[in-house]
């Protein structure tokens, strides 16, 4: 028993990968300047080329850090995420906002039963089972009237097999140091 006590709390009860990654606060450091830029880039793209809306379905929306540049192009986002931790700091953080709200959820297993302007997944679905994304996909389409979805741009790849053989997608690549850093698609 002594010996056990030594062990690190997640091996004596074990929790899932996502949750362990959330045992730090902010894991994807989202106030550096690079992410700062996506965040700002993918807010330019949805008011400039996706259009206007007024409701917005956030998949992976982490602790909150981009539903609040989301939450300047709409009036409504709801932010579902796989991880009970990150939901938990993203409701805190928010608290005082009537236009935000989070819930726990695992793509593509949500259910919802409105349909949102925007459904976005943004830097996810590289997350996902591949056998699985298909129905990611699939699921955004049923949710949202408009759809958008960025990928770190060494990911690609799940965007050419999944997303553009079945969907006329438009697409543009955000630049950090000129450089292609990530690959936003939106149909
Ligand atoms: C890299 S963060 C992206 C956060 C934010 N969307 C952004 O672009 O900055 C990925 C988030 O997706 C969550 N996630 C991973 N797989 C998921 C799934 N199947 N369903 C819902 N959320 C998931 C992770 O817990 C993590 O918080």
């Amino acid at each position: 028993m002594r010996r056990l006590r030594r062990l690190p709390e997640y091996i004596i009860h074990p929790i899932s990968p996502w949750e362990r990654l959330y045992l730090t606060k902010n894991p994807w450091s989202f106030e550096r300047p690079s992410e700062v830029h996506r965040f700002e880039e993918t807010n330019r793209l949805i008011r400039e080329r996706v259009g206007p809306v007024e409701t917005i379905f956030e998949i992976g929306s982490a602790e909150g850090d981009q539903t609040e540049y989301l939450s300047q192009l709409a009036n409504k986002v709801r932010g579902v995420e796989i991880s009970l931790t990150a939901v938990r700091r993203a409701q805190y953080k928010f608290a005082n906002n009537p236009k935000i709200s989070f819930s726990v959820g695992k793509a593509p297993d949500i259910r919802v039963s409105e349909r949102f302007d925007l459904v976005t997944a943004l830097e996810v679905v590289y997350y996902v089972k591949p056998k699985n994304i298909p129905a990611v996909f699939e699921m955004m389409d049923r949710l949202g009237h408009k759809r958008i979805v960025s990928v770190y741009w060494p990911h690609k790849r799940v965007l050419d097999d999944f997303l553009f053989p079945t969907r006329n997608t438009s697409r543009q690549i955000i630049y950090w140091e000129n450089k292609p850093r990530w690959l936003v698609a939106w149909w």
